[in-house]
């Protein structure tokens, strides 16, 4: 079998074409950029070659063709790998390094309000963001067992977010996180408040006597007496321990957006970075690895990966096309409800996501109980699925599924030995008796992905699985077994 060939460019249309090959998995075998686009995941055990095998080819040939995008980071080293990647390809003049250390600086709700079309469009915008973002506080939590109880949490401070931010946007004050959690904190807690008058020295009170006496469409008029009817009546009736978990659950999200690197890299007053600059042939390292900076890192690379996401999705292609891609190793940390909403449109807008993980088991726990159907959605829409040697029964059963089965003939052969031993040869019937019998096995078996090479000395070469939804390779089959050599380390 040969090993994974390199796209060879001057065979090649334009490179930005979807039929363009990227690399290949073995001879004739080619994943093209329009393959990238309908998004990959990369599975397989600790140690078994998935980032230095898979994922080190996929994105050095993005990176060659000339790909903008972001690198998402989990652990410590990451920033030096993409980095080499980076060098390797020629590209060291498009790198952008987004980190504390480095002077880029982002303000998410700045690119929000440039973007949003209006008042609601931004409140809706934000919504989804803060309760994209709360979702991950709520992994690992018993709020994040998935019953009803946690779904009638969400709900209503998804209400508490929305009014907030439709009260401070009509109001005329700065759209910041901290005027935000200033709103829901000081917002009244009992009808009695209500009924002294007390709520309108508040913050919140003078937000929604800003907003009532601001300029307002029909619409937003009906909007804004919603809101006010919430806060003055629906809100304060709540019980005591609703009200304080639905505003806990908010403002802990609030709270740590208002502070630290996640205030001084997300809502800087002074932007310098945007996720269209990737169109422009940027590659952003987003150093912030979660196994350094634990929540405060995912928080930022949530945001980030949302935001570029968005951006993507209102792209205009005609005028610019030149593809991009968002990579995630130990995606499991990253990943969110959100993403597989992308992944649905990720092909029009001609963005490659790349994500790597350990297995399906390892990415249902992440994701919090019952986020079985989820895990599955989104990998539906991941369309290439690498698979590196592997021994989480779940996944194995995964791809064994997904490949499917497939015929096979198994010839059963039975004979009695008497005194006569040597009568078959004489065509003397000796109680012998011979057949076929047709069988539908999976067509790949446990032992094809637990034994695939993972790499390291003295060959430096691992192996996979390559499945591509709905692709017949030369090889007859649905999938091949690909060998990728690992790139020599750097000293
Ligand atoms: N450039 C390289 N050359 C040779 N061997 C390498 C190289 N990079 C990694 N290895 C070795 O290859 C094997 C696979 O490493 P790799 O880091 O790619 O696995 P992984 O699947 O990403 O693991 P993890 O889940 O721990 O991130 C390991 O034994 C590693 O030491
Ligand atoms: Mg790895």
């Amino acid at each position: 079998m040969r090993l994974l060939h390199r796209r060879k460019p001057k065979s090649s249309p334009h490179p930005w074409e979807p039929s363009a090959p990227l690399l290949h998995w073995a001879a004739g075998s080619p994943w093209s950029v329009g393959d990238s686009f309908m998004g990959t995941m990369v599975f397989g055990s600790t140690g078994s070659g998935k980032t230095s095998g898979s994922m080190a080819a996929l994105c050095r040939a993005m990176l060659r063709a000339g790909y903008g995008g972001l690198f998402l980071t989990v652990k410590p080293e990451d920033r030096q790998t993409y980095t080499e990647y980076v060098r390797d390809t020629h590209r060291l003049s498009d790198l952008l390094v987004f980190s504390p250390d480095h002077l880029l600086r982002y303000n998410f709700i700045a690119d929000e309000m440039t973007h949003s079309r209006n008042p609601v469009g931004l409140v809706e915008n934000l919504t989804t963001l803060i309760m994209t973002v709360t979702e991950l506080g709520e992994r690992g939590s018993t709020a994040g067992s998935g019953g009803e109880n946690e779904r009638y949490f969400r709900l209503e401070a998804m209400r508490l977010c929305r009014n907030a931010l439709l009260v401070l946007v009509l109001s005329g004050e700065l759209v910041t996180i901290p005027n935000l959690h200033k709103l829901i904190v000081s917002a009244p807690q009992s009808l009695e408040r209500i009924q002294g008058g007390e709520w309108q020295a508040t913050y919140c009170g003078e937000c929604l006597q800003l907003a009532d006496n601001a300029d307002k469409t029909a619409s937003q008029r009906a909007d804004f007496d919603l809101a006010l009817s919430y806060f003055l009546h629906e809100w304060p009736a709540l019980s005591h321990r609703t009200r304080s978990v639905v505003q806990s659950t908010l403002t802990s999200t609030t709270d740590m957006l208002s502070r630290g690197a996640a205030r001084d890299m997300l809502s800087s007053p002074s932007p310098n970075v945007s996720p269209s600059m990737m169109y422009d042939g940027k590659v952003m390292i987003a150093d912030f690895p979660v196994l350094v900076y634990r929540d405060v890192g995912q928080l930022i690379q949530v945001i980030l990966k949302f935001m570029w996401q968005r951006a993507h999705a209102r792209r205009d292609t005609t005028k610019n096309n030149r593809p991009t891609f968002i990579v995630c190793d130990e995606a499991q940390l990253l990943l969110v409800e959100e993403d597989h909403r992308f992944q649905a449109i990720s092909r029009s807008t001609r963005t490659a996501c790349l994500y790597a993980t350990q297995s399906v088991s390892g990415l249902v726990d992440a994701l919090g109980s019952n986020s079985e159907p989820r895990v599955h959605s989104l990998l539906t829409n991941l369309q290439t699925r690498v698979c590196h040697q592997q021994t989480d029964v779940r996944t194995v059963e995964y791809m064994q599924q997904l490949i499917g089965r497939s015929r096979s003939l198994l010839m059963s052969g039975n004979q009695t030995r008497d005194e006569n031993w040597l009568a078959p040869m004489f065509g003397q019937d000796n109680g012998a008796s011979s057949g076929f019998s047709e069988a539908w096995e999976f067509e790949l078996q446990a032992g094809d992905l637990n034994g695939l090479a993972k790499g390291g000395p003295p060959h430096c070469v691992t192996e996979a699985i390559v499945y591509q939804g709905g692709r017949r390779f030369p090889n007859g089959r649905t999938w091949l077994k690909a060998r990728i050599p690992q790139e020599p380390r750097r000293a």
